[in-house]
């Protein structure tokens, strides 16, 4: 299985500290059967520069290598960025080196309270550049979920959709959106955006009992697939979102 989305590189940024709690992550990771694992360290454009930011990740990365090697395990990872939206993905010529290493998929984090007005066009011109936008943990936003109708749009429009495990775990009013997202085709790869075992701990195995209790094994192997094709670059077909319905408030 693949995690694609978490803050499991020590010391970049507000997830794992050190490489001890690194470890311990990984470990659970490992534990449900996942067998590579995205490492997405959050990047803010008005923060710090791109190439700051590689720099400061391919530090982090030596640091958990040369821990991992120690335990002598079997993982791979990929490098990635977790991306906060910003116009400046319609404008900086070097935004590619911020995809899913070696890809043109980039994670981007949509921002919490309220979705731009532009947001649609910033995607389209990152489109044009020839980078796909997977979009992380759709579930949270209460945008998405007062108009499910709105990431329809994105999602027909070529972006993709990345959900949290522990939100399915976790969170019941979740779950039942990601659900009705799964049914729709609006769901395309699951992450476990873990930060620590004490905030959102990695819980990929109990996520995916439930995606296949719910959805079948099939569905459940065409979602990791999903997250395979899109974090290593491979070709893969996307399966057509349809509209949510709505009448008197409820969606189906
Ligand atoms: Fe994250």
């Amino acid at each position: 299985m693949i995690d694609m989305h978490s803050h499991i590189l020590p010391g970049i940024d507000d997830g794992a500290r050190d490489a001890e709690v690194s470890l311990r992550l990984i470990e659970k990771d490992l534990r449900d059967d996942v067998t590579t694992i995205c490492l997405t360290p959050h990047f803010n454009f008005e923060r710090q520069s791109i190439e700051e930011f590689l720099h400061q990740r391919a530090q982090s990365f030596e640091v958990l290598k040369a821990a991992v090697a120690k335990q002598g395990w079997n993982v791979n990872f990929i490098l990635g960025a977790e991306v906060a939206f910003s116009t400046a993905l319609a404008e900086h010529p070097d935004i590619a080196k911020l995809c899913y290493d070696g890809t043109s998929c980039m994670l981007v984090e949509l921002p919490a309270a309220y979705l731009p007005k532009w947001t649609s066009e910033v995607l389209d011109e990152m489109q044009l550049q020839g980078i796909t936008p997977l979009l992380a943990h759709v579930e949270r936003y209460t945008y998405f979920q007062n108009e499910p109708e709105r990431l329809f749009h994105l999602l027909d429009d070529g972006c993709y959709a990345q959900v949290n495990a522990t939100s399915i775990v976790k969170h019941k009013n979740a779950q039942k959106f990601i659900a009705l997202l799964m049914k729709h085709n609006m769901v395309h790869c699951m992450g476990s955006d873990t930060h620590s075992m004490e905030k959102r701990p990695p819980m990929l195995k109990d996520a995916s009992n439930f995606v296949q209790r719910k959805m079948g094994p099939q569905y459940l192997d065409s979602l990791n697939e999903m997250g395979v094709a899109l974090a290593t670059g491979k070709r893969i077909s996307k399966p057509q979102p349809t509209p949510v319905r709505s009448i008197f408030g409820h969606y189906f």
